[in-house]
């Protein structure tokens, strides 16, 4: 069995990024995202200048087969998922009536439906084998309720409620679960949200190579919470999943917890 990271929504800004840390680290990858000839291209870069093997796989995540083709794929190449990177994921901004209700369902199905399927399936795995590290990257939109980009917010408060809630209950099996929260970053996600009037992206923004590095050393670290950028931080720590969001979750394992 090969060991590889699995990184959906590889073939632009952070998860491309991500990607290439990986592969500069020679870990082998499967990339996953939509447009085949972008995968393609950045097998042949990563194959010829780190010397890695690149796995690609086009799929549609937000369709409920997505899934099931990564994991034709993972099987058929006798693969072993030791890095999970559910990075894939999209906003659309406006007036929550104002939007398509057609794309809230896409939205939904690939910012929490794949990520919770993918985290599942190979969360499985990976306690078996007792080892892996999953990195749901969820937004600084999450932290909080987001008028003119609610179901976006929503979902991506879903990401750091489950990756919170699955780090506490992984602890002590090997298994780590990091959740990063990127704030404005420099990559496609403006435009196909629809932003570009949006007052967000006008006070700086980081690179999506910065925020990469930051969710990658942190998921390395198998630390919980990673808000990359200093501005941001502070934001974080105002938002209460900082320091004190911990000791809420230990309270919340606590009364969660099986007789
Ligand atoms: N940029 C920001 O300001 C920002 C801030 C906070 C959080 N984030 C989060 O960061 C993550 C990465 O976004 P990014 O900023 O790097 O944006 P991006 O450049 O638009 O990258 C998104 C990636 O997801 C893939 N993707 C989109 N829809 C998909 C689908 N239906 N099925 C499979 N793959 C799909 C895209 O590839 P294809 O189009 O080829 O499928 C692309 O590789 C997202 O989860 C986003 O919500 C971004």
């Amino acid at each position: 069995m090969k060991e590889i990271a699995l990184i959906t929504g590889a073939s632009s800004g952070i998860g491309y990024e991500i990607a290439k840390l990986f592969a500069t680290d020679k870990t082998d990858l499967l990339i996953v995202a939509r447009d085949e000839k972008r995968l393609i291209e950045i097998k042949k870069e990563f194959e010829e200048k780190f010397k890695v093997d690149v796995f690609t796989v086009a799929a549609d995540l937000s369709s409920n087969e997505g899934p099931k083709n990564i994991y034709q794929a993972v099987n058929s190449n006798k693969l072993t998922v030791n890095y999970l990177v559910n990075n894939a994921g999209f906003g659309d901004y406006g007036p929550f009536t104002g939007r398509s209700m057609e794309k809230y369902k896409e939205m939904i199905q690939l910012n929490i439906v794949s990520l919770t399927e993918l985290s599942y399936h190979f969360g499985k795995e990976m306690l078996m084998s007792g080892k892996g590290r999953i990195l749901n990257v969820a937004s600084m939109a999450g932290l909080q309720p987001d008028p003119n980009f609610a179901v976006y917010g929503a979902t991506k408060a879903y990401v750091i409620s489950v990756s919170e809630a699955i780090h506490k209950e992984f602890e002590n099996t090997g298994v780590t679960v990091t959740v990063l929260s990127p704030g404005a970053t420099a990559s496609n996600f403006m435009e196909r949200a629809d932003m570009n009037n949006a007052k967000l992206y006008a006070s700086g923004v980081m690179t999506s190579l910065d925020v990469a590095r930051e969710g990658y050393n942190g998921m390395m670290k198998g630390k919980l919470h990673v808000i990359p950028g200093f501005k941001n931080k502070i934001l974080g720590f105002f938002s209460g999943i900082m320091p004190p969001g911990k000791l809420r979750l230990s309270v919340a394992a606590k009364i969660m917890a099986e007789k």
